[in-house]
């Protein structure tokens, strides 16, 4: 069954750039391997994560990412059955988030602040509908 999971949580200290580059090289590696897909954002401290795929290789990878200690706070958003994939040609996109895309985050939040815990999951959807157009590959 193919369903995509959006979790939130909190980048712990500062990571560099070079951490997030590991980050998603790492994914990309793996989620290749489990036919996942997905897309990850760094905006305000706070990681959003997309992951489609297979419902019981999803939720095993998430647990995989938990004690990370690169990141606190998990909560899941989102959690539902899909018919096709937003993320389809990433293993792991990674959007980098700048002002410019501050008016996307506003147009489907209630705050100004970038907060996705806060956020719907429809509106989340919505959100990575339309950052993945921003999503650029990190090559090894
Ligand atoms: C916010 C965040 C998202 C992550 N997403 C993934 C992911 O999608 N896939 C993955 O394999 N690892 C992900 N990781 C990294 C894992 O926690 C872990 O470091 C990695 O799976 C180890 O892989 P390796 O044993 O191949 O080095 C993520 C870590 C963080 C902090």
């Amino acid at each position: 069954m193919l369903i995509r999971l959006v979790y939130a949580s909190r980048s712990t200290g500062m990571l560099s750039p070079m951490d997030v580059k590991d980050i998603v090289r790492s994914s990309q590696r793996n989620n290749a391997e489990l036919a996942v897909t997905g897309a990850l954002m760094l905006s305000n401290g706070i990681f959003l994560q997309c992951l489609e795929g297979d419902h019981l290789v999803v939720n095993t990878l998430y647990h995989r990412t938990l004690p990370d200690p690169r990141h606190r706070e998990p909560a899941v958003l989102s959690y539902a059955e899909v018919e096709q994939r937003l993320c389809g040609a990433w293993s792991m996109g990674l959007v980098t988030t700048t002002e410019a895309h501050r008016p996307i985050f506003l147009k489907y939040s209630a705050q100004a602040e970038f907060d996705p815990y806060q956020m719907r999951p429809r509106a989340l959807e919505l959100l990575f509908a339309d950052m993945v157009e921003h999503a650029r590959p990190i090559t090894a």
